[in-house]
């Protein structure tokens, strides 16, 4: 079953964000199989950013996703690594959609509240980089039993 890596950055957390990001992918349909809060070190944030190890923006963007607590997030569900990009919108929120998590909470490029992977490797790699495989919980839906 394909899976995505998403974090809520530290200005989604301040700004109390954080239930209203899971409540977006829950009422999707997807499946929540790892979940935990951490403030990411340097080295940690230099490898989920090193694609960008050479843009002007790096070591601000460093700095912001070091600067304050993070909820990193794996999600599960058939094409849940293009439907999470979706739901999140455009990398600048002044020119994401309406509807999406960053044109309705975001103004600003460098604070834009959350990450998704962009691909079904990143995804693989960034689950890896930030999850231990014993943090992944395997569990099956079964509405009937609880309710
Ligand atoms: P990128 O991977 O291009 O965007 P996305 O998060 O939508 O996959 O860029 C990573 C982050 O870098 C982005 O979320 C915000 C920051 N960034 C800037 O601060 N300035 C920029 O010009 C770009 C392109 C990105």
């Amino acid at each position: 079953m394909e899976r995505t890596f998403l974090a809520v950055k530290p200005d989604g957390v301040q700004r109390h964000l954080v239930g209203e990001i899971i409540r977006r992918y829950e009422t999707k349909g997807f499946k929540l199989v790892g979940l935990k809060m951490l403030q990411p070190s340097r080295e940690l944030a230099e490898s989920h950013y090193a694609v960008h190890r050479e843009r002007p923006f790096f070591a601000g963007l460093v700095d912001f996703i070091t600067s304050g607590p993070v909820v990193a997030m794996v999600w599960e569900g058939d094409g849940v690594v293009a439907s999470a990009r979706k739901i999140i919108g455009a990398t600048n929120p002044l020119t994401a959609e309406p509807g999406t998590i960053r044109g309705d909470f975001g103004v600003n490029i460098g604070r834009n509240i959350i990450h998704g992977s962009d691909a079904i490797e990143t995804a693989q790699t960034e689950i890896a980089l930030w999850f231990k495989p014993e943090e992944l919980v395997e569990w099956q839906p079964n509405l009937t039993a609880w309710v």
